[in-house]
């Protein structure tokens, strides 16, 4: 297994958000976590990462336990973060974007063949090409995502994070960042993600957890999850 949680627990000030998290992703797959709002997902990601330190638990990944390093050392492991507010920043190019996502992520040597450059990026993200020397604050709300994807991707990460790729964006958006996800897949990225849009996440998910308020409350395929209704009404807004 690539990446394993194991009884994560984690706190806001006294409030226990996680209470024993336990979940996995393999190499070549998407897992989707989906839920309500307030449940959990997105601190299960920023423990992981390391952002919010969990207080017991184990997150293994490539057979370390990483729990407990800063988020820097855990990118450099070759964990890639997308958080949900993106972050790019406004006032350099996309070009520059891209290449602050370099030195965030894993040093690699440049022989190897599934190393990230601007041109492999732009295979998959034309949209990118076009828009190279324009400042990100001129960019929208989907091309602003494929960015915070893109750099990240720049950082050689042997997995994706990804916290609500689709919130926000137009329906034509949607498509086209759910389909540049299915893509990076498709070329070698195991992604974990993070999704509200529940068509989407069944589309390109391996397989899903959903999460109850601090628990993860069902593990299965869409398949499985498609033959119990009940635990849909239960974990989501469907
Ligand atoms: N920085 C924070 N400080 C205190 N409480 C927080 C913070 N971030 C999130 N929470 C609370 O932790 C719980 C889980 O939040 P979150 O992981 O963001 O849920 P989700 O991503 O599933 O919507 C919620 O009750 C939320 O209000
Ligand atoms: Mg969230």
């Amino acid at each position: 297994m690539l990446l394993e949680v194991k009884d994560l627990h984690a706190y806001y000030g006294a409030s226990h958000v996680l209470q024993g998290i336990s979940l996995d992703l393999d190499q070549g797959e998407i897992v989707a976590l989906l839920g309500r709002n307030g449940m959990g997902k997105s601190t299960t990601l920023k423990s992981i990462m390391g952002l919010v330190k969990p207080r017991s638990g184990e997150v293994v990944f490539r057979g370390k336990n990483i729990a407990g390093y800063p988020p820097f050392k855990i990118a450099r492991e070759g964990i890639g973060y997308v958080p949900e507010e993106r972050r790019i920043f406004p006032n350099l190019t996309v070009l520059e974007n891209l290449a602050m996502g370099i030195k965030a992520g894993k040093a690699k040597d440049s022989e190897e063949a599934d190393v990230w450059t601007t041109e492999r990026i732009f295979v998959h993200f034309p949209v990118l090409k076009t828009r190279g020397d324009n400042k990100g604050r001129q960019l929208s709300g989907g091309e602003l995502q494929m960015l915070a994807i893109a750099r990240t991707l720049m950082g050689n990460p042997q997995v994706l994070l990804v916290d609500e790729p689709t919130e926000g964006l137009a329906p034509i958006m949607v498509k086209e960042v759910r389909d540049v996800l299915e893509e990076i897949n498709s070329v070698g990225v195991p992604i974990l993600l993070v999704e509200h849009n529940f068509k989407v996440a069944m589309s390109l998910a391996h397989r899903l957890y959903l999460m109850g308020k601090a628990h993860i409350g069902f593990s299965g395929t869409a398949q499985e999850l498609n033959e119990h209704p009940e635990i849909k009404a239960k974990y989501l807004e469907v």
